[in-house]
């Protein structure tokens, strides 16, 4: 599949059959994240497959409620991440990420206002990862909201490292249509702001 046409056709999935997702093609969607880049190239990403049923429904029960203004809804994702053959958990190690290039970690030396750049760097590789995903006709969706320490304790994270987000890769069993984007005029400057 042509690179701007993976960009644009990849949506959202929900809802997956109960086919099987090989090895080979998930071993292919972490090889995409691997070669994400990243600050000073300190890759501070680790990438978890999860397969065993019982560890799939109890990182489900960590999608959190969703408040809205007049009710609690369940995140649209979670029963996704039950159904679906594997769950890909992204971990950050902590203190890698926005220090000084070959200082091996920025820890209390990061050297912009921004702190561990930790959430961009998994950020790209998730989307090198969903990319690829789409590319080999796999459906995925990005899950944020979820209780993310009750996670670390359902996966046996260890101490220094936290997960950022998670993903279920299957086949789609929907047509995922297209939240409208807003138009480039509105989200481009050119130049300076309040020129
Ligand atoms: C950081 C991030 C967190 C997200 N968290 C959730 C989530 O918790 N549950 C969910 O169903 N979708 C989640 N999504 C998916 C977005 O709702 C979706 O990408 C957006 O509506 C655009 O739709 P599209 O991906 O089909 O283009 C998340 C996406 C991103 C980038």
């Amino acid at each position: 599949m042509e690179l701007f046409e993976a960009i644009k056709s990849r949506r959202s999935i929900r809802r997956y059959t109960s086919d099987p997702v090989d090895d080979k093609k998930v071993e292919a969607i972490l090889e995409a994240g691997r070669w994400a880049p990243s600050w000073a190239n300190t890759q501070c990403w680790r990438f978890m497959v999860v397969r065993d049923p019982e560890i799939k429904a109890r990182v489900a029960e960590t999608l959190s409620k969703i408040k809205l203004p007049d009710k609690v809804v369940d995140n649209p994702g979670a029963n996704a991440i039950k159904t679906v053959p594997v769950l890909i958990v992204v971990c950050a190690e902590m203190g890698k990420s926005g220090g000084k290039p070959g200082s091996g970690g920025g820890g209390s030396e990061y050297i912009t206002d921004k702190g561990d750049w930790f959430m961009f760097d998994t950020a790209l590789a998730v989307q090198n990862m969903v990319l690829a995903a789409h590319a080999m006709g796999l459906g995925t969706v990005i899950i944020g909201a979820f209780d993310a320490v009750q996670a670390e304790k359902v996966l046996g994270v260890p101490e220094g490292y936290r997960v950022v987000t998670l993903f279920p890769v299957g086949v789609p069993d929907q047509e995922g249509k297209a939240p409208p984007r807003k138009e480039l005029s509105e989200i481009t400057v050119r130049d300076r702001w309040n020129k």
